[in-house]
């Protein structure tokens, strides 16, 4: 049999207790590959890799060792939620790794689009392997690989493209529990798991994160930008019953100036766009009809709360034309 095929018996985890008896057989498989040995883990907060920290920890405890690595460009409140829910409230072995001036010095000045993702993608491999080798007796590398990963790199449409895709010569065998799972039911498994709904339930968010959408050359300050507009239209629409309901939401902070006025006096600073939209599996996508109140709101608010920013614009165009993100 192989091991990388769903069962066609195998049942859709739809329940908690479908979870539960998921949760229970995956702690014996893992208790039982592992034995006494230590497992790596590199924990982003992303709803797999939380999943599988949550299901080792319940299943080894303090033989994981996560490993989070702050590369500057997660969410506002983000890496402090990683250590909130699996230091302080899971006691899980966490290891924050703080590399934020490395990445952004490694960005600096680079303008073209896959280049910062190379980069980006590359850094992060470095600054887990330098943990790693920090770290003695480790044998195993656990990985948060769902179904469609394995079945989209079967037909060569993705190789573990993103931030956290790990080389293989780091020769430690891989424990994957979650590997035949597809997405909603990972979060079924999240949810019976104990994890927050706002990391279960969390919309899609690129490896690369916010330096995607600082697009051009990232600096300090307009990454800062990107960072709050984010957070403010996160909590409008979590407020305003939208969390949840659109696919994805986020604002990108464009590298041009226009002119405004601020205090009675002119301003030369830079506009936030919103974005937000909704698919079914991301090849399309059309836009959100957010209510035009809600938007003038949003507006007020990022114009008066975030540094740098005069004006507000919301993206009207569907994928195609326009792809989801703007690199
Ligand atoms: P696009 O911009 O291609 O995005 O329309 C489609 C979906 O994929 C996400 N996306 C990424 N996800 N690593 C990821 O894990 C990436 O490099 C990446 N680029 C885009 C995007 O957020 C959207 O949901």
């Amino acid at each position: 049999m192989n091991e990388n095929v769903r069962p066609e018996t195998m049942e859709r985890i739809t329940t908690p207790e479908l979870a539960e008896a998921f949760i229970a057989e995956q702690v014996d498989a893992i208790r039982a590959q592992v034995k006494d040995q230590k497992v790596l883990l590199a924990l982003s907060g992303g709803v797999d890799s939380s999943v599988v920290a949550a299901l080792l920890i319940k299943a080894i405890g303090q033989q994981l060792v996560c490993v989070h690595v702050n590369h500057g460009f997660l969410r506002k409140g983000e890496p402090e939620q990683v250590i909130q829910v699996f230091r302080n409230e899971m006691n899980a072995n966490l290891i924050y790794v703080d590399a934020v001036d490395r990445f952004l010095d490694k960005v600096a000045g680079v303008t073209d689009p896959e280049q910062k993702r190379h980069i980006i993608g590359e850094e992060f491999i470095k600054v887990f392997d330098e943990e790693s080798s920090k770290l003695e007796g480790i044998h195993f590398l656990a990985q948060g690989t769902i179904y469609p990963d394995i079945l989209e790199s079967e037909r060569g449409i993705k190789a573990h493209h993103n931030v956290g895709g790990l080389p293989q010569e780091m020769e430690m065998e891989l424990v994957e529990p979650v590997k035949l799972l597809f997405k909603d039911e990972v979060r079924v498994v999240g949810k019976a798991l104990g994890l927050p709904d706002n990391m279960v339930f969390r919309q899609p968010f690129p490896g690369p994160g916010l330096a995607v959408r600082c697009p051009g050359a990232i600096t300090r300050d307009r990454l800062e930008a990107v960072r709050e507009s984010d957070a403010i239209l996160r909590e409008e629409f979590a407020k305003n019953g939208l969390e949840g309901k659109v696919w994805q939401y986020f604002t990108v902070v464009p590298d041009f100036k226009s002119t405004g006025i601020k205090n009675e006096e002119r301003s030369f600073e830079w506009p936030v766009i919103i974005r937000a939209v909704n698919t079914k599996d991301a090849m399309t996508a059309t836009v959100e009809d957010v209510p035009f109140s809600l938007l003038q709101h949003i507006t007020d608010r990022i114009t008066h709360e975030v540094k740098g920013v005069n004006r507000v614009l919301f993206d009207l165009t569907p994928k195609p034309t326009a792809t989801i993100e703007y690199e």
